[in-house]
């Protein structure tokens, strides 16, 4: 049986003292519910050092939402896996769409972070999804394919574990278009089939994949309770955390 997981992906939203706030108000609210829910928070880099005081007698887990391929050196304003974990990161969210799109990240530059992070003991919640062009040539079967197996290349199975892979259609993400629950569990069929072919059934069947593209209180419950759906990756509505905290409920 797989649980559920729920992060946060703040983007580049809140500094040092918005971060306290919508933390503290997390707490207060999680305290009152009782969930099996995994919790976890992706705040940009200048917050996880607070972010990481402030959560560290509670069940929520810390990561950033990207890292860069090497380990340290001369690569200006870039951040490195070793130094995401001294500020108690567990997770690493790689291959962002924005990070695709904006920031021309490619499928093996993707491959490399993710090398890195499990090397440095991070677990990546690695990104994919097809755009809004894609899915109308009938072709997000074949673009997902190419990022699930380019970006997870040489991964070995022991490795697998560690991976937490997050189905995000970018004509989703941040327009309150969300994917059909249908829609959403056909890619992740699809995805663990993938999964199931290049490694075994066993390490598909306990592989986690999120759902992220305008997921907010009162659609995740539907999306959320699809066979294949085992969580949520959650930009706008993880910035409230009463919308965060019914996400979570939901889930
Ligand atoms: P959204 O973002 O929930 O605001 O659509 C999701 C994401 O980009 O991870």
């Amino acid at each position: 049986m797989r649980i559920k997981i729920v992060a946060g992906n703040w983007k580049m939203n809140n500094d040092i003292s918005q971060t306290r706030t919508l933390i503290k108000k997390l707490i207060d609210g999680l305290k009152v519910e009782s969930t099996n829910c995994g919790v976890i928070i992706c705040p940009p880099f200048t917050s996880l050092a607070g972010a990481n005081e402030l959560i560290n007698e509670t069940n929520i887990k810390l990561g950033a939402q990207n890292m860069y391929a090497e380990e340290k050196g001369a690569f200006t304003g870039e951040i490195s896996p070793d130094m995401l974990k001294s500020v108690g990161c567990e997770y690493v969210i790689l291959g962002h769409s924005e990070r695709r799109t904006i920031f021309k990240e490619t499928d093996e530059l993707i491959n490399k972070k993710i090398h890195l992070a499990l090397k440095k003991d991070l677990n990546p919640i690695f990104c994919v999804g097809e755009t809004e062009q894609e899915r109308e040539d009938d072709k997000t079967e074949e673009v997902i394919k190419r990022q699930v197996t380019e970006g997870l290349s040489k991964v070995s199975s022991s490795d697998m574990g560690k991976i937490i892979i997050a189905y995000e259609p970018i004509w989703a993400i941040g327009t309150g278009k969300n994917a059909t629950p249908e829609q959403a569990q056909a890619v992740h069929l699809f995805i663990r089939d993938l999964i199931a072919q290049n490694y075994s059934q066993k390490i598909a069947n306990d592989l986690i994949i999120q759902y992220g593209g305008s997921v907010k209180p009162d659609n995740a419950k539907e999306l959320l309770s699809q066979r294949d759906i085992d969580g949520a990756l959650v930009g706008g509505a993880s910035l409230k955390a009463d919308a965060f905290i019914g996400i979570i409920k939901a889930a």
